[in-house]
């Protein structure tokens, strides 16, 4: 029978995860039963919501099971089918990630366009990190043309998509990002109005120079310390849009103490989950699928090669500095097969 590789959670973390959480184990792969497919993966992506789903404790999404394969979105193709609407060489995603090949319901893939798209645009832009930009934007904030808007991280999947959305839009876009070559892409490829680097000095003082005029919204994907800078450079009826926190998710708590501004200034704080506006999709899609085919919206992808390599990228996608763009993992390539035993070790804060 054929086999899969896949990485598994062997124990949840006490404190920060760790690569000797996860294991790589091989496991055999069924052939596909009346009203199943079997899908060899291509691109597996690595995302931050997964870092609350190693631990037990409930958050909105349900935790990791232990000794079974994380999920998570990838792209992938059909090898045999046993479903008519699904024939082999079909291009698909899935949440069946972290793992090379699956059997599954062809209920749990979903045929994905080719046509003017690259796989990977399947996982970013058109994926959960370009529907966050759009219901952000346009759900939450209502961003209108001519305000000013502000993305922190926003060299990240997230980040870059919404910033280039808000600037196609008629918006004036600022960005932050850990480091010069990010600022440089933000400025020089995707278009962004200003950009500092978020570790080179004070947050408030260059948030001050890059938007002098203040910020309407807000799109903030890392809380804390960025979070307190915007609030203090909004402008009067501002809305900040909280995507994510990533200085948060560790152990270490930065209190944001200036919240009385946003009485002062009417300002709106509001938090979203991209689950819940699926009524949104369609429209996000349409949206990012034309600009992309029409070459209005760049993007970059940081690809790590191989399953073996999935857990340590996926802890560096919680330090700054680092990747940019879209973090995938390649795992298309033959590899030898898991020996189920915990990974060396490595962690994150
Ligand atoms: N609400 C939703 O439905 C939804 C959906 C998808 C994602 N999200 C959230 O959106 C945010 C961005 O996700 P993403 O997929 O774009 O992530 P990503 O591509 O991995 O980018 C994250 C970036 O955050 C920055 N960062 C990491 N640790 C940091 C720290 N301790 N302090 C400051 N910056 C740090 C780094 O950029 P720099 O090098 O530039 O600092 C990193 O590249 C996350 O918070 C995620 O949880 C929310």
């Amino acid at each position: 029978m054929p086999t899969s590789r896949q990485v598994q959670l062997v124990r949840r973390p006490t404190g920060a995860p760790t690569a000797a959480d996860f294991a790589l184990v091989t496991v055999d792969v069924p052939p596909p039963a009346e009203g199943e497919v079997t899908v060899r993966n291509s691109l597996v992506s690595l995302d931050p919501y997964m870092r609350s789903r190693l631990y037990s404790a409930p958050g909105y999404a349900e935790p990791y099971p232990l000794h079974a394969a994380l999920s998570g979105d990838a792209v992938g193709t059909v090898v045999a089918s046993r479903a008519a609407h699904l024939p082999e060489g079909t291009l698909v995603r899935s949440t069946h990630g972290w793992r090379e090949s699956f059997t599954a319901p062809a209920a749990e893939v979903e045929r994905l366009t080719t046509a003017g798209l690259a796989p990977a645009d399947h996982l970013g832009p058109l994926g959960l990190p370009g529907e966050a930009a759009y219901v952000g934007l346009f759900v939450v904030a209502g961003i209108r043309p001519g305000e000013t808007v502000y993305v922190s991280a926003a060299a990240g999947a997230v980040g870059s998509v919404a910033g280039q959305l808000a600037k196609l839009h008629g918006c004036r876009v600022v960005g932050s990002a850990g480091s010069e070559e990010k600022v440089e892409w933000l400025l020089d490829e995707l278009g962004f109005d200003e950009a500092f680097d978020h570790s080179d000095g004070d947050l408030e003082v260059e948030l001050a120079i890059a938007a002098p005029d203040g910020v309407d919204v807000y799109f903030d994907n890392v809380g804390g310390a960025h979070l307190r800078a915007a609030l203090g450079a909004m402008n009067p009826f501002g809305r900040a849009v909280l995507c994510g926190a990533m200085s948060q998710y560790g152990p270490d708590r930065f209190g944001v103490d200036n919240l009385a501004l946003v009485v002062a200034r009417r300002l709106r704080l509001e938090g979203f989950l991209v689950q819940d506006h699926a009524a949104h999709r369609d429209a996000f899609t349409e949206l990012v699928a034309g600009h992309l085919a029409a070459g209005r919206l760049t993007t970059r992808e940081t690809v790590v090669a191989g399953l073996e390599n999935a857990p340590a990228a996926f802890l560096e996608l919680f330090t700054s500095g680092g990747h940019t763009g879209k973090v995938l993992v390649d795992v298309s390539g033959v590899d030898g097969p898991g020996d189920g035993r915990p990974m060396a070790d490595a962690a994150v804060n």
